[in-house]
């Protein structure tokens, strides 16, 4: 089975590919590595391209008699889309109907997309259901959305079938310390804790001390990158063996605060480094939580590394060993 990895050189689909390249699949990437990395492609074939290049993405189906389409490719800076709206709805939006449209053109009708919690904006129910509203409160969770929507009209319309896969916070590496998380600019907690504990940022801000939450700090639900990749395979083959479309949530159904985390990170480095507290930042909810009840009985998915303490493990070791 031929499988194309849009974005497979970043942060998430480089973990994928480990785990679909265990199960013995063909992986063709197609990455333009504005973000990611070619060192992070650890199987398959890369080629570099961009999604907006419409002739090299046919003639990539043409050649390599794709299967289904895995599209990770995406820009992921919920501040940066506040600021630049235009550049999320045409690299998340535009792109991919592109991309649906060519794979349509070339008969490929299983896609498998990374989509987020932020399409649920700040959530009425916690854990949140897939069955929550879809609300987003910031233009790169609407560029998600507007994708789940095309989606869900396109598995109407015809004989096409996709897997929408809501992550929650993906972190962790690589267990053996090959690939790892490596944003720039890097915005997400944990690797921005650990830059903190190495003595590469002079403190850690832990934004707003007053939420409704058992510590005051936010609450969110980590889940390990490779736990996350085996929820990819499963979807693919779900798909494969002629499963209909589905959403799911990706988390592990509780999750942990920021002072838990910072914590944590203090005692897995033995770092004692230093924390400020800051005003809370606009538009962060107070708790993202996953109910992945659905996950876990249709895919009977069962997680592997929900232990933050080895979360962070396996980050730091990537964070004081990174190749990239
Ligand atoms: N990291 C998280 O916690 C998280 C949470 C929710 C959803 N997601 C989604 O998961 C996906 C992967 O996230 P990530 O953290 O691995 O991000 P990443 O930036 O590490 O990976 C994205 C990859 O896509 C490539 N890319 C971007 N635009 C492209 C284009 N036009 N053409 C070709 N390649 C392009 C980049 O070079 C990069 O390698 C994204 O769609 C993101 O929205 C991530």
């Amino acid at each position: 089975m031929n499988v194309l990895v849009t974005g497979g050189a970043g942060y998430i689909g480089s973990h994928v590919l480990k785990a679909l390249d265990e199960k013995g699949f063909n992986i063709i990437v197609y990455d333009n590595l504005s973000k990611g990395h070619e060192e992070a492609v650890l199987a398959g074939k890369l080629i570099i391209g961009d999604l907006e290049d419409e002739d090299l993405l046919n003639r990539v189906f043409r050649d390599n008699k794709i299967d289904a389409v895995m599209h990770f490719a995406a820009f992921i800076e919920v501040g940066e889309s506040v600021k630049e709206p235009l550049k999320y709805y045409q690299n998340n939006t535009a792109n991919t109907i592109n991309l649906l449209k060519i794979m349509g053109n070339n008969d490929v009708n299983k896609f498998i997309f990374s989509s987020t919690a932020a399409v649920y904006g700040n959530p009425e129910t916690v854990p949140i259901p897939e069955t929550e509203s879809i609300k987003p409160i910031n233009p790169y969770g609407q560029s998600k959305a507007f994708v789940e929507k095309v989606l869900e009209d396109s598995s109407k319309a015809k004989d096409f079938k996709y897997v929408s896969l809501r992550y929650f916070n993906a972190a962790g590496a690589d267990p053996l310390g090959r690939i790892g998380e490596s944003h720039n600019p890097e915005t997400h907690l944990i690797p921005l804790i650990l830059k903190t504990a190495k003595g590469e940022r002079e403190s850690i801000k832990i934004f707003g001390i007053d939420y409704p939450t058992p510590d005051g700090t936010c609450i969110r639900d980590y889940i390990h990158v490779d736990d996350l990749a085996d929820i990819h395979v499963r979807a693919l083959e779900h798909l494969l063996n002629g499963g209909e479309s589905d959403v799911f949530n990706c988390g592990y159904g509780y999750g942990y605060s920021v002072k838990e985390v910072v914590e944590t990170a203090k005692k897995v480095t033995e770092i004692d480094f230093k924390v400020e507290e800051a005003p809370r930042r606009e538009g962060d909810p107070a708790i993202l939580v996953a109910d992945s009840t659905k996950l876990k009985t249709k895919f009977g998915w069962i997680p592997k590394y929900n232990d933050l303490e080895y979360i962070i493990q396996t980050a730091w070791n990537w964070e004081l060993n990174k190749r990239f």
